[in-house]
């Protein structure tokens, strides 16, 4: 696990649309597309806004991207709540992606089973997986909850310990509502994982989720483990000021 301290939410923005970028050309070059796992919330907004600006918009071969996300809100996709709908006003709508390499989950649905099945298919489609294999994305997206959960893995729910589906869907009491989430087993088989945190709100919950026993039934995030794949928390200043150590600052020009 790399833990790299960024100034401000500006600078955290920067580092990931640089590693991004990096990325893509990398797993492009060398598969042919890059397969990355959106996060929701509002931590990722200037992410994909700076992915979407002149800077960094043409570094990138959007033709051979391939855009799923971690997780979804129930509520239709033009929603203000949906993270489909923030991820593309911010970039989705301004780049020259193929709208069949965007795989929005399709969480509005009553049927929220139904949703799930539906996207585990179009997740097994994608990666042309065999039952019982899970696929491995270039790039996988995270936020970090105050609470401690990621992707829609909340405290106290069983899919946190999820180890056989791709998707599930579940009624989150804290939220009062349903949400839809990519298992810890997914997330886990990711090449790159990213966590993004960022502000001052979160700086407890990261002292316990980094530097804290492991209990992931209280701090989701900590399930995130990755088998072989790398593991990177990019944090900002204020979210990092209680860890112990804090590592040389990285910052880009
Ligand atoms: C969601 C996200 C969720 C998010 C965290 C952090 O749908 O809400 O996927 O896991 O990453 O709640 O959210 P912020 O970035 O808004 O703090």
């Amino acid at each position: 696990m790399d833990i790299h301290i960024c100034q401000d939410s500006d600078s955290l923005a920067r580092q990931a649309a640089f590693e991004f970028v990096r990325l893509a050309n990398q797993a492009i070059a060398s598969s042919g597309r890059f397969t990355v796992a959106f996060a929701g919330g509002s931590t990722p907004r200037k992410l994909y806004e700076l992915l979407a600006s002149e800077a960094f918009r043409t570094q990138v071969i959007w033709s051979n991207v391939e855009v799923f996300w971690g997780d979804e809100r129930c509520v239709p996709p033009d929603h203000p709540d949906s993270n489909y709908r923030m991820a593309y006003e911010a970039l989705l709508s301004k780049v020259p992606i193929s709208p069949e390499t965007i795989h929005r989950m399709p969480a509005e649905r009553e049927d929220v089973a139904r949703a799930t099945d539906e996207y585990e298919r179009t997740i097994r489609e994608r990666f042309d997986l065999a039952a019982g294999e899970f696929p491995q994305f270039d790039l996988v997206l995270l936020g970090m909850g105050d609470d401690g959960h990621t992707a829609s893995l909340f405290p106290g729910t069983a899919a946190i310990h999820e180890q056989r589906r791709l998707v599930v869907a579940h009624y989150v009491d804290k939220l009062k509502t349903n949400r839809l989430t990519l298992t810890p087993p997914v997330l886990n088989q990711g090449r790159t994982i990213y966590f993004l945190v960022s502000g001052e709100g979160k700086a407890t919950t990261l002292k316990e989720v980094l530097q804290g026993p492991y209990e992931p039934d209280r701090y989701p995030s900590q399930i995130i483990r990755p088998e072989s794949g790398r593991l990177i928390w990019l944090i900002d200043r204020p979210a990092s000021q209680l860890l112990d150590v804090v590592p040389p600052e990285e910052n880009r020009s």
